[in-house]
């Protein structure tokens, strides 16, 4: 499986950065490539005891050989990438496209108040308006900010050029389908398609380059922010069950409900998932906590990705058992 492409099937915060993290660790890719609308997206990742938040840094860091890139259709933060890459120590191998737009305070402000910040519950980040000045062509890019200079390339090159060589390349999409501003619940989405179609056109890979197509589920289904949630749970009742969740960029409380067999089945549908995940098995399930092998599993759990897979018709290769980067059942054919 030379190219990977990992995307959200839900509302985002399935658990990709996880995911992410651990297939870079456990199949060393030379290249990490992240796709998706930009600082909007946070993904928590738990390494050697030490929790990250990453809102711009592929979450491919964790492995140290891996190159780091950002696709062309990624808006950037000069603040936030700076700030990370030098807190992470990847500025040496992190590569911004030099067609990636920049995010400037005008439009974090814009985004933090109006109908985006009421009506959408958007994050804050500047990411849709600086979107809409990309698309009035007005937008600056990282080509011409200084601040980034030495850190900027050319990331569909680099991601081609590496498929030639004949090594393994890994996309990490952000939010999830339904956030998707075609496939989503319009007009509660993010500002760009995020779908696995949308994530491989933000790194420069083509269609029929593209080998697998994971998309990761969670046990649950969280959403923050407005819009609709079918079969969404009290507070009260998410927090007895052990799903009260929080946003890794904005702190707001996400709203929860079970897990979605007919929403997940649209969204293997448009992503054309040739595997799943499914994270968080050990919130939803009892006695699954740092579950490495499928025998580990609880028959409860293990009829759970059963049916799941019975919906989907497509297989569950990799289960999220704890926090750890290495809390994985991972039934890939070569694992
Ligand atoms: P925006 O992308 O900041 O404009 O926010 C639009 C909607 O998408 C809001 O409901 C956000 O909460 C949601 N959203 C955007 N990015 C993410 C993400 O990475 N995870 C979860 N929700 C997100
Ligand atoms: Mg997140």
């Amino acid at each position: 499986m030379p190219s990977t492409v990992v995307v959200g099937g839900f509302y985002g915060d399935e658990g990709k950065g996880k995911l992410v993290s651990y297939l870079a660790t456990r199949d060393s890719p030379r290249l990490v490539a992240r796709g998706g609308a930009g600082p909007n997206a946070g993904h928590t990742i738990v390494d050697g005891g030490r929790t990250h938040k990453v809102r711009m840094v592929p979450c491919g860091f964790v492995s140290r050989e891996a190159r780091l890139a950002i696709g062309p259709g990624v808006l950037v933060d000069p603040d936030v990438l700076l700030r990370e890459a030098r807190d992470l120590g990847a500025s040496g191998r992190l590569v911004v496209d030099s067609r990636c737009g920049v995010i400037t305070a005008a439009h974090r402000e814009a985004d933090s108040r109006g109908d985006l910040a009421g009506r959408i519950g958007s994050t804050g980040s500047g990411t849709g308006p600086a979107n809409a000045d990309r698309a009035m062509r007005t937008l600056g890019l990282a080509a011409d900010e200084p601040s980034l200079k030495g850190m900027v390339g050319d990331v569909p090159l680099e991601v081609n050029s590496a498929l030639d060589a004949g090594e393994r390349v890994l996309v990490e999409g952000t939010q999830g389908t339904f956030l998707s501003l075609w496939h989503g619940t319009y007009p509660y989405v993010t500002s760009k398609d995020v779908t696995a179609a949308g994530i491989c056109a933000d790194v420069g890979l083509a269609p029929r380059r593209v080998d697998e197509v994971i998309v990761a589920f969670k046990a649950y289904v969280t959403r923050v922010g407005s819009g609709p949630l079918e079969g969404e749970l009290a507070p009260a009742e998410a927090e007895a069950r052990g799903w009260a969740e929080f946003g890794a960029v904005t702190g707001r409380p996400r709203r929860a409900a079970a897990f979605d067999h007919a929403l997940a089945r649209r969204a293997a549908m448009l992503n054309g998932a040739t595997q799943a995940a499914i994270t968080k098995l050990d919130v939803a399930f009892g006695g699954c906590e740092g579950a490495r092998s499928w025998s580990d599993l609880t028959a409860e759990a293990r009829s759970f990705v059963e049916g799941v897979e019975a919906s989907l018709g497509v297989r569950v290769t990799l289960m999220g058992t704890g926090p750890r980067v290495e809390d994985v059942v991972d039934r890939r054919a070569h694992a």
